[in-house]
């Protein structure tokens, strides 16, 4: 089969076509035909090598994101049969609840094998039903930056009709944000260093923007925004840079998603009485479990929400493709037809 692999980790020009031996399945296994792959701002960073000590430094098929259908089935497999739509959750043996250690550090393309290969085997609870709606590259887009943004709306402390919310960035989970939490009936901010893409973010539904590049004190503006009161909830992208201004439009009460560390993933001068006294929810959120990825795919399927896509390269060009998502121009997601 074709792959893509990570030769060592020097970024996008480290990558490589090889042909490697077809997977074959065992009895409780299934063969899957991978169709297409999304590109995750993380799969920049394992490139990098720079995604924590348990990640593989050199022949590393990258990539946790695909969808694609069923080829051949193990005889114990029940739940699925050949030809059926599949996508693979994100992180492979998490399935339901909080994660444990184990659980947590079980995501694809890290320190185990990924997507960016014409075919993989898997068990039967690392894969979910690809909702009807959607094509090879949409449902792509679902296992990390569809369910993140899916947790931080939907999650815990879920967003309610009328909430003001905030949600940086006009990338992959920033945009699932946005149509996620105009489906509950949420106002929405967004954020962004463009003017063109703001115009873009307000076609999908946002009702206020704000260009971070140009307002350095966003936070004052949102808040402004909200009348002074504070915003519900801050899906927050960026880490160093932002949460700062994340914690000024916040109202006292309100939840900050924690999701992302574009800027930087320390905080040095974190003021903790202005957290503990405002009561304010800071909320890790790390992707989610199958059974949340399943709610979210019927979710989709019901209310006809499509991911937004950028562009989709040939698997000829994935260089081509990561360097495009490394340029910031992206709007949405980035795909590779596999
Ligand atoms: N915790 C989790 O489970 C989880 C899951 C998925 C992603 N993440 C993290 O979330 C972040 C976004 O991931 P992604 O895949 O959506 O990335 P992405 O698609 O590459 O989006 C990046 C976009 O974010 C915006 N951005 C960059 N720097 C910013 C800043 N300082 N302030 C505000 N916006 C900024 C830019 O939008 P404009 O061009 O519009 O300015 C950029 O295009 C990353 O840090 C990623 O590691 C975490």
């Amino acid at each position: 089969m074709q792959a893509v692999i990570l030769t060592k980790t020097k970024g996008p020009g480290a990558l490589k076509p090889v042909e490697l031996a077809d997977p074959c399945p065992a009895d409780d296994e299934i063969l899957v035909r991978l169709r297409a792959v999304s590109l995750n701002y993380r799969d920049l960073v394992i490139l990098n090598g720079a995604y924590g000590k348990r990640q593989k430094h050199k022949n590393l098929i990258p990539t946790s994101d695909a969808a694609g259908d069923v080829i051949a089935v193990g005889n114990k497999i029940k739940d699925f049969r050949v030809g059926d739509r599949v996508i693979p959750i994100f992180f492979s043996d998490w399935i339901t609840g909080d994660p444990d250690q184990a659980t947590i550090v079980s995501d694809w393309g890290r320190d185990r094998d990924g997507m960016l290969c014409a075919l993989k085997v898997f068990k039967s609870h690392q894969l979910v039903t690809t909702p009807s709606h959607l094509s090879d590259p949409e449902a792509a887009c679902l296992p990390c930056a569809g369910l993140t943004a899916w947790n931080a709306i939907q999650g815990e402390r879920k967003v309610n009709a009328g909430d003001l919310i905030l949600t940086q960035g006009t990338g992959g989970v920033s945009l699932f944000a946005l149509q996620f939490a105009k489906q509950a009936g949420a106002r929405v901010i967004i954020t962004s260093s463009s003017d063109q893409k703001l115009e873009k973010a307000r076609a999908l539904g946002a009702d206020h923007l704000i260009n971070y590049s140009n307002d350095k004190n966003w936070g004052q503006t949102a808040l402004a925004l909200s009348g002074g009161k504070g915003l519900d909830k801050i899906v927050e992208l960026g880490g160093t840079q932002t949460l700062k201004q994340s914690l000024i439009a916040i109202r006292p009460g309100g939840t900050i998603g924690l999701i992302g560390v574009l800027s930087g993933a320390t905080f040095g001068d974190l003021l903790l009485p202005f957290i503990v006294s405002r009561k304010i929810t800071l909320q890790g959120i790390t992707v989610g479990n199958r059974d949340q990825m399943e709610t979210m795919g019927q979710f989709m399927e019901d209310h006809a929400i499509k991911p937004i896509i950028d562009q989709i390269f040939p698997v000829s060009e994935a260089q081509s493709a990561f360097r495009h998502l490394q340029s910031g121009r992206h709007f949405g997601k980035v795909c590779i037809g596999v």
